[in-house]
């Protein structure tokens, strides 16, 4: 922490704002004629020649210039190779003099039109599209403000930014240049797929300009019916989001830092004995020898094989910290196997660069080679040798302690036999790390990999998972952590955590509690806290606020199935976890913009308390039936409702008719879970379902395919007709039962299971199965 001042003077830097000024740009003019080569058609000009390719029906690549490295965020094998016809097909054309526009339309209107391609002295480029203010602007990753992103200036540099993230912070730790559009004729998507910095410019009037600082300006542009639509093409372009182990999705504790083995055996002891889950810990850099990646501290942390054996046998994991900063000791096994093999990154005068980082002078390996990945995996050896099945990727931008606070701009990494400017491909640096690590896990534990990472790119849903950075224990930062997460999910990102509790600054018990309320329905729940700062783990503010945090982590594992189900959707399809409300009714402008509540999946709408002393609040209910979980009646949506909460909870409504797999409380994944509860929401005639199970931890989930359990129902005022399957042949699950939770107004009326009535001996593949009359907070 002593570096803090200097980390946090250098906000803006004087290159950050290099070209903005339109005066210094100058239009390109094309003037020889199109000429089309296969798919693509091409216009020659001698600096920044430009292609368009048509990829499939709603997806073109529009290219100005020529990229300087083979895409990290694009998967080539996965783009469709002809077009077909759909109706939103994208089409684009350009004038016959030396302008030139994409046109995208949907019956018969265009959606972005340019007014042309500019450069400046550098070798910045910038494009201008229309698009009007009222369009609103959804994606870009992780970034502060509200929900719609129209009306600011956004860039894209990876950075580690310490200082307070306020709605002034523009870059952070992950850059996504994805922005999708919701136009008035469908969906439009634009990703950029520059790895150097690159802008989108949507504080101009009725245009945005897209903006690289050099090499290409490689656009791919998408339409669709939906958002989802977009998500689903961009998440088939740069990847689907990986299916993490079960565990994953438990609750996970850390702080900077657990400073010995004992200390860690402690705070495990502290979880059972406040009747509190755990799944997993982290050990942030105390544990390292003098910060030496890949060591432990030799006395404080000599025991760690046999407490990462003893926590596995609890059911918790251990996450040890690795960074990318290599400490320059010449009697360190690392920096020397580094230093003989030449794998850091180089300064222009060829020499390994070095700055400061934790370690002190460190060196950075060149994550850009394959050869340096490969090292870099083997040396996950000293800790998955102990057992220990999950990494924490941090300072990964990556961030040093500098003017800059990262590598020079002419640091060099050597890419495909050329050496690249760090300033190009600066971006890319965190997603590659992590895509080692990853590989680390499958290769030397057979397991689905958990990577946890604070930098990233486009394309970082393969292998990691990413929490938003040094938060503070505020309620600004509790309310910025919902459109920073919604907005990560609707750029493909689906595993994504604040800090709960807050990172610096001292957590307060009521802070907290609302946290961990809301933090239960984050895709990564974690709990993590800065050196110095008051404990926060979760019974350090004692009763009555450990009962109401018990009850909100309590929650999170009796939504395990339904979470996991959320995941497998994301892996299949890309689809977010957290999801705006939007995504329920297009076309309403209520939530056009609405940054405090969402939905988790589509059964569950969640409205956080997100203000000190708040013990009521407005929430919108989408048209149809809601179930509010607290006062336990439906209510009718397409309306603001006044929602009155105590300190215990917060406003919580099912949507009417859905069918939720859920389970008993357990603490921690690791134990069986013996009972599947199968939630009927009370408010439709008939319903669908189907559930997907597994063992959670298979690396390929298609090989280890699942358990598939349907149910459907259908409800007439004669009887309740049930039906379930469920197929065990391919995977025997954990669960020995089936408990169907039904509606207590569907009492009195007869309940058949496949046409008989459901009994104390009914039986569905030889699995037993039972009903229960119940209220839906019962179960969570
Ligand atoms: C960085 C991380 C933080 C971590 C600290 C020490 O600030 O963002 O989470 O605790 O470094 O490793």
């Amino acid at each position: 922490m002593t570096e803090l001042n200097t980390r946090s003077s250098f906000a803006v830097q004087p290159e950050r704002v290099l070209g903005q000024d339109q005066s210094s740009q100058h239009r390109v003019c094309y003037r020889s004629n199109p000429l089309v080569v296969r798919d693509s058609t091409r216009i020659y000009h001698d600096k920044h020649p430009l292609s368009v390719t048509q990829l499939s029906a709603n997806l073109i690549r529009v290219c100005l210039g020529e990229p300087l490295i083979a895409s990290v965020a694009v998967l080539p094998a996965t783009i469709p190779d002809h077009p077909t016809d759909l109706p939103n097909r994208i089409e684009w054309s350009w004038l016959p003099d030396d302008q030139w526009q994409i046109a995208v339309h949907r019956h018969g209107q265009g959606l972005a039109t340019s007014r042309g391609l500019y450069a400046d002295s550098a070798d910045g480029l910038y494009l201008y599209l229309a698009l009007p203010d009222a369009w609103p602007v959804y994606g870009l990753g992780e970034k502060t403000g509200e929900l719609n992103k129209q009306g600011k200036k956004w860039t894209f540099w990876n950075s580690d930014v310490f200082l307070p993230h306020s709605d002034a912070t523009d870059e952070l730790y992950q850059s996504i240049p994805f922005m999708t559009v919701s136009t008035d004729q469908g969906w439009m998507g634009i990703f950029l797929d520059n790895p150097g910095r690159s802008r989108f410019d949507l504080s101009l009037t009725d245009e945005v300009c897209i903006s690289v600082d050099g090499g290409a300006l490689d656009l791919y542009v998408f339409t669709g019916e939906t958002i989802g639509e977009l998500i689903d093409l961009y998440t088939q372009l740069t990847g689907r989001p990986f299916l993490p182990p079960k565990w994953a999705l438990g609750y996970q504790q850390s702080r900077h830092s657990y400073e010995s083995g004992q200390e860690v055996r402690n705070i495990v002891e502290g979880f059972r004995r406040h009747d509190l889950p755990l799944d997993a810990l982290y050990l942030d850099i105390l544990c390292m020898d003098g910060y030496r990646v890949f060591s432990l501290d030799p006395k404080a942390f000599a025991q760690t094989p046999e407490l990462v054996d003893d926590l596995l046998a609890e059911g918790v994991r251990v996450i040890p910290i690795v960074d990318p900063g290599v400490k320059r000791d010449p009697h360190y096994r690392v920096y020397q196997q580094g230093m003989s093999a030449d794998y850091f990154v180089q300064s222009a005068q060829g020499d390994p660069w070095q700055g400061r980082v934790w370690p002190g002078e460190s060196v950075w390996p060149d994550f850009f080679q394959p050869r340096v990945q490969a090292w870099w995996q083997d040396l996950h050896r000293y800790y998955t040798d102990m057992g220990i099945q999950g990494f924490w990727n941090d300072m990964n931008e990556p961030a040093v302690f500098n003017d800059r606070m990262t590598l020079d701009a002419d640091a060099l990494h050597h890419i495909d036999g050329s050496a690249v400017a760090h300033e190009s491909v600066h971006n890319a640096y965190g997603l590659l790390m992590c895509e080692s690590t990853a590989s680390a896990i499958v290769a030397q534990c057979a397991q689905r990999p958990f990577v946890l990472t604070r930098a990233g790119y486009a394309g970082i849903q393969r292998s990691a998972a990413v929490w938003t950075g040094d938060n503070r224990s505020s309620w600004e930062h509790l309310r910025m952590s919902v459109p920073m997460l919604l907005n990560m999910g609707l750029s493909g990102v689906a595993f994504t955590g604040a800090d709960i509790g807050g990172f610096m600054d001292d957590s307060r018990p009521e802070l907290f509690t609302r946290w961990m309320q809301l933090g239960c329905f984050y895709p990564l729940m974690r709990n993590h806290c800065a050196i110095g700062q008051a404990r926060q783990e979760p019974w350090c503010f004692a009763e009555p606020w450990t009962a109401r945090v018990r009850q909100a982590m309590h929650r999170r594992y009796k939504l395990l199935p339904y979470l996991y189900q959320l995941f497998r959707d994301a892996h299949e399809t890309g689809l977010p976890i957290l999801r705006p409300m939007f995504w329920l009714e297009e076309q309403v402008e209520q939530t056009e913009n609405m940054s405090d509540q969402f939905m988790f999946g589509d059964a569950l709408l969640i409205a956080p308390i997100l203000v000190a002393g708040g013990v009521a609040r407005s929430v919108w209910l989408p048209k149809g039936l809601w179930h509010s979980l607290a006062e336990d009646r439906s209510v009718l949506g397409g309306q603001f409702v006044l929602a009155q909460t105590g300190l215990e909870d917060i406003p919580i409504y099912l949507k009417a008719g859905a069918i939720l797999p859920l389970a008993p409380y357990r603490h921690s994944t690791a134990r069986a879970q013996k009972e599947l509860r199968i939630l009927i929401v009370d408010g439709a005639e008939h319903g669908r379902m189907l559930f997907r199970d597994d063992d959670g931890l298979t690396v390929n989930p298609a090989e280890n395919r699942y358990a598939r359990l349907s149910i459907g129902y259908h409800k007439s005022p004669a009887q309740v007709e049930c039906h379930l399957s469920l197929d065990r042949s391919y995977y025997k699950p954990e669960w020995q039962l089936i408990t169907l939770g039904v509606p207590q107004a569907w009492k009195g009326r007869p309940v058949l299971l496949n046409g008989e009535p459901i009994n104390g001996r009914s039986k569905v593949d030889g699995l037993r199965c039972r009903l229960q009359y119940i209220s839906p907070s019962a179960w969570l």
